[in-house]
């Protein structure tokens, strides 16, 4: 086994692989958005109109989701190159016309990307997108949590004051008794110094399936707060996927039990900056 660390790089080059990408191009055609989503999506983001910035957009699933929901005015991007293409002709064939960018971007560095910002006819509200999405426990595949500090810090500075934003993660601690003595070894092999070395932070995994290699960090509660806390977001609302919504057969086989997340953009201050 490899024991070189995994970095944006890796997890780049993961998602660009085939059969990631075409686990992802599927559910986007064919899946679509998960009902815990769209209660969530209409719950927090109440001006179809508004512009919204949604991170980590792989294939488009939630792109097109939004656009079928009625909103209007969306920038997505994500920094996998060829699930950009997948999303960008999935939205040509399916929402042609609409007012939707699909930027090629990576969450740490978004300052760096043209047409991040929030479109020049909303200048009236000056201070960006009125929200803003990470789902699908996207941010938790940053590896690193100076990483996922500086996306939530990117996307921060990409909103106006009051913007909501609602991404998902996994739960490290609501987990099954099974579970949790399995982090209990994994602890053990930490403080040992026998983790897989590949790892970044205690609460990272790295695994293989027929959709590809995974890297997902699943945080603490306690650390989301402290992240949003430090990254220019005020926390508002947590809650399991399972307490929303139940999901339909498809949804739970594509994707896991998770918990989401809403915060709102706190207004500027020399703390997060
Ligand atoms: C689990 S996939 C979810 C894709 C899509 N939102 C969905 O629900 O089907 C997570 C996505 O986050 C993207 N991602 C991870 N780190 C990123 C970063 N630093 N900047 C932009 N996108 C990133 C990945 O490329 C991947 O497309």
């Amino acid at each position: 086994m490899s024991t070189t660390k995994i970095t944006p790089a890796t997890v780049r080059a993961d998602f660009n692989d085939p059969a990631a990408v075409a686990h992802y191009t599927r559910a986007a055609h064919f899946l679509g958005l998960w009902e815990s989503e769209r209660i969530m999506i209409q719950r927090l983001f109440t001006d179809s109109d508004a512009p919204l910035l949604e991170a980590g957009c792989g294939a488009g699933r939630v792109t097109l989701g939004l656009h079928q929901l009625g909103y209007r005015n969306i920038t997505a991007f994500d920094f996998a190159a060829e699930l950009v293409e997948q999303a960008r002709s999935l939205l040509a064939e399916r929402a042609p016309g609409a007012n939707i960018r699909v930027l090629h971007a990576d969450a740490t560095r978004l300052s760096q990307t043209a047409g991040a910002r929030a479109p020049a006819r909303n200048a009236p509200d000056a201070g960006g997108h009125a929200g803003a999405l990470f789902m699908f426990n996207g941010l938790m595949q940053i590896p690193g949590r100076e990483n996922r500090r500086a996306a939530l810090r990117e996307i921060r500075a990409h909103c106006r004051a009051g913007a909501p934003l609602l991404f998902t993660t996994h739960d490290r601690e609501n987990c099954t008794p099974a579970e949790r003595i399995l982090w209990r070894m994994e602890a053990e092999r930490w403080a040992a110094g026998r983790q897989d070395p590949r790892l970044v932070e205690f609460g990272d995994r790295y695994f293989e399936d027929e959709t590809g290699r995974t890297f997902m960090h699943l945080p603490t509660r306690a650390e989301i707060l402290a992240d949003l806390a430090a990254t220019g977001w005020t926390h508002k609302h947590d809650a399991l996927r399972s307490d929303i919504a139940r999901e339909s057969r498809p949804v739970r086989d594509f994707s896991d039990e998770c918990r989401f997340w809403s915060a709102e953009a706190a207004a500027t201050t020399a703390s997060w900056v």
